[in-house]
C-alpha cells in the first residue's frame, strides 16, 4: 500500500493516475480548489477501493498555503511515499501577448507554483531518503512556437527545474519523474478539434503510473511524441521561423 499526495487532483489525467492507485488500495491525499469536485471524486474513489481518501482545498496560485498543505498531506498519510502534481491552464497566447498581468499569472500557475511546491516535497523527501516526486510537464515546453509560447515557456522551466532537482536528489533516493503529454482529451481541450495525435486521459495515466512505478526520468505520453519533438527541436531556426503551427 503505497500513500500518494496527489496535487491538482481534480484533473482529468490526474482523476485517471488515482483510480489506478485506488484499485491497488492505496491511500490518497487529495489537494484541488473546487471542494464540491474533489469530494465526488474522493467518494468514487473510495468505491474504487482506496483503502483512505482525504482531501484539502486551495488555490496552488496562494503559496502562502504550501507548507500547510503539505503539513494536512503529512497528517493525513504520515508519511507521503510518491507525490503527484497535475495542476495547470492552457493559457490564451493571444490575450497573453496583449497583457503582461495575464502572461505571469499563466507563468504562476504552470510554473512557479509548481516550482515552490517541489522545493518544499523536494526537501521533506531528501531528510528522508526516500520517495517520487512526478509532475506533469508539457511537450510545449521542448519549443516555443509563436501559438502557445506563454504556456511552452512556463512548461520548459518545470521541465529544466526538474531536470536540476532530479540531479541533486540522485544520491538521495529520490526520484524525480518528468511527463511529457503531447494533445490529450479532458476538460482543459475541450473546443479544440480532436485528430489522430490525441490520446484519452486514461490511456495517460496508464503510462504516468507506469513510469513512476519504473522511476523514469523524462517520459513522453504517448511515446510517439519523442520522435515528433525531436524533429521539431531539429527543424533549422531559418526554416522555423517561417512555418506556422
Ligand atoms: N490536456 C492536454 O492536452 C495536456 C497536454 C500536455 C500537458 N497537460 C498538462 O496536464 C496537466 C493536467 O491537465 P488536464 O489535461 O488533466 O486538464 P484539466 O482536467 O483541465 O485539469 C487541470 C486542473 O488544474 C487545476 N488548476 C488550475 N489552476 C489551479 C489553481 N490555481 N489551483 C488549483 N488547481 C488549479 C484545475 O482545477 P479546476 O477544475 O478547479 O479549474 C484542474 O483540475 C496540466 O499540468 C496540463 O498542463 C495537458
Amino acid at each position: 500500500m503505497k500513500r500518494i499526495l496527489i496535487i491538482g487532483a481534480t484533473s482529468a489525467i490526474a482523476e485517471h493516475c488515482a483510480r489506478i492507485w485506488a484499485a491497488r488500495g492505496d491511500a490518497l491525499h487529495l489537494v484541488a480548489r473546487n471542494e464540491q469536485h474533489v469530494q465526488v471524486i474522493a467518494s468514487d474513489l473510495k468505491v474504487r477501493g482506496a483503502s483512505e481518501v482525504t482531501t484539502y482545498c486551495t488555490d496552488l496560485n496562494d503559496m502562502d498555503k504550501h507548507e500547510e498543505l503539505l503539513s494536512s498531506a503529512e497528517d493525513a498519510l504520515g508519511e507521503v511515499d510518491i507525490v503527484l502534481i497535475a495542476h495547470g491552464t492552457l493559457s490564451n497566447q493571444k490575450s497573453c501577448e496583449l497583457s503582461v498581468e495575464e502572461t505571469l499569472q499563466e507563468i504562476q500557475t504552470n510554473a512557479l507554483s509548481s516550482i515552490s511546491l517541489l522545493t518544499l516535497i523536494a526537501n521533506k523527501l531528501e531528510a528522508k531518503n526516500r520517495g517520487t516526486i512526478c509532475v506533469i510537464s508539457s511537450v510545449a515546453g521542448d519549443r516555443g512556437r509563436a501559438s502557445n509560447y506563454v504556456y511552452g515557456s512556463a512548461k520548459a522551466m518545470v521541465t529544466a527545474f526538474t531536470s536540476g532537482l532530479r540531479q541533486r536528489l540522485y544520491k538521495s533516493n529520490v526520484s524525480i519523474v518528468t511527463i511529457k503529454p503531447g494533445f490529450v482529451d479532458t476538460p482543459m481541450t475541450t473546443g479544440f478539434r480532436k485528430g489522430v495525435l490525441w490520446a484519452k486521459p486514461t490511456t495517460v495515466a496508464v503510462s504516468i503510473v507506469k513510469a513512476i512505478d519504473k522511476k523514469k526520468a523524462e517520459v513522453y505520453v504517448p511515446s510517439f511524441w519523442r520522435l515528433i519533438m525531436l524533429t521539431i527541436r531539429n527543424i533549422p531556426n531559418t526554416i522555423f521561423l517561417r512555418v506556422k503551427f
